[in-house]
């Protein structure tokens, strides 16, 4: 029997973790036989994919989807053999690329400047309709949506086929923190947790974050903060900023041994709904028995419902996805409260509330003004009005 039938959760859609990554006595061979194969250059999304197929934290994934499961994952958030998927995971090429193909041919992957990193074997050569793909899963191919902009940027044909990763994908950052689902697998086994929230999260944290994740805390064994430190917007704050706000609030605010800071290495979509269900999907993987999911999850503008990544879920059994959402309603600081509160637990009126938006904050930043201790920690007020200075 393998460890991971040991832990709290098993992985989504099979018993075992996808492991895709070359064992190190066979990777000399691996790339010595890559050097002779045609290449692939990735950008850093599809390095990003690559890397969360290669350590099965897309299980049941193996490598870039063929037709079948890419169709159904568009059009019934579920891959070809009924498992939800929610987003299309593919490998785009161009026209000119693809004639160069075909299916059974092994290929090599590599980054931008050339570094051969894995390779893939061919399974199927397709070609897609991007606006429509941007489309079902977005509910626009907008410009304006950066995740929609990706999509339709991205070539028309699709290289799919299991991939076999023989180097680490280069550039990755804060090595320091488990980044792979057997590392966090681990931890959990080591420290005895058995419900485990996960907290996706991109933005700097702040006091309904806090709020959000030690009520969820309160009901389970320990709490895993999973920011994505993926490709972001360019308005998001940077993932090394982020971090230092994510590591002063546990080291400050949260029990030791209760709370853990973990990377997720994916880029970020801003699927709302559907990105909801594949970061859940993900969290399972990673060993999470639940996971919270706020208001507007994964949003970006106007375009999703406050509440469209909660109600989502409802079109699964909730064997199929597994892992257990704890949703959490509008959460702000309440005056006449003298706390963090909800729609849900709050009877006053917005006037007593600090609603705070996003662009709201920015703008108090770059006129160098701290937020205020209702909206987040001092120490984090401090991490952010410095990082705003020194870019400006
Ligand atoms: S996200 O794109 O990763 O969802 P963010 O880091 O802001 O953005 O949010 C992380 C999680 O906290 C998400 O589940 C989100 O819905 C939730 N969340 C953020 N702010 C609030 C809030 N004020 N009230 C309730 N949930 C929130």
């Amino acid at each position: 029997m393998s460890s991971e039938h040991r832990d709290a959760i098993t992985p989504h859609g099979g018993a075992e973790l996808v492991d895709r990554a070359v064992p190190a006595p066979e990777r000399a061979a691996a790339r010595a036989h890559a050097a002779k194969l045609s290449v692939i250059a990735l950008g850093a999304r599809e390095l990003a994919d690559l890397e969360m197929l290669s350590t099965g934290a897309f299980s049941p994934l193996t490598g870039f989807m063929g037709e079948a499961d890419y169709l159904r994952s568009r059009d019934d958030l579920r891959l070809a053999n009924g498992v939800p998927w929610s987003i299309p995971i593919t490998l785009g090429v161009d026209d000119a690329g693809a004639r160069e193909l075909k299916p059974g041919q092994e290929i090599a992957l590599a980054t931008d400047g050339g570094s051969r990193i894995a390779t893939l074997k061919i399974s199927e050569i397709f070609r897609v309709d991007r606006k429509r793909e941007a489309e079902a899963v977005f509910g626009t191919a907008d410009d304006a949506h950066p995740g929609a902009k990706n999509v339709t940027s991205t070539p028309p044909w699709c290289v799919a086929g299991p991939v076999a990763l023989f180097e680490d994908v280069p550039g990755r950052t804060f090595l320091e923190y488990p980044r792979e689902p057997r590392q966090t697998r681990a931890a959990f086994r080591e420290l005895g947790w058995r419900r485990i929230v996960a907290f996706q999260t991109r933005n700097p944290t702040h006091r309904a974050h806090e709020y959000i994740q030690k009520a969820a805390l309160e009901i389970c064994d320990g709490l895993l903060v999973h920011p994505l430190v993926g490709e972001t917007k360019g308005d998001d704050v940077p993932a090394a900023i982020r971090m230092e706000t994510y590591k002063v609030l546990l080291d400050k605010y949260y029990p030791k041994g209760r709370a853990m800071l973990a990377v997720m290495p994916a880029h970020m979509r801003y699927g709302g709904p559907r990105e909801a269900i594949l970061h859940a999907i993900i969290r399972r993987n990673y060993g999470c028995t639940h996971f919270i999911v706020g208001r507007d999850h994964a949003g970006v503008g106007n375009y999703y419902g406050t509440y469209d990544a909660q109600k989502i879920f409802d079109r699964y059994a909730h064997q199929e996805i597994g892992i257990t959402t704890l949703n959490f309603e509008n959460t702000f600081y309440c005056g006449k409260c003298g706390g963090m509160a909800s729609y849900k637990t709050c009877p006053h009126a917005d006037a007593d509330r600090l609603l705070l938006s996003g662009t709201k904050v920015r703008e108090m930043l770059r006129a160098g003004q701290a937020p205020p201790l209702e909206y987040t920690r001092p120490e984090i007020a401090e991490i952010l009005v410095r990082a705003m200075r020194a870019s400006s």
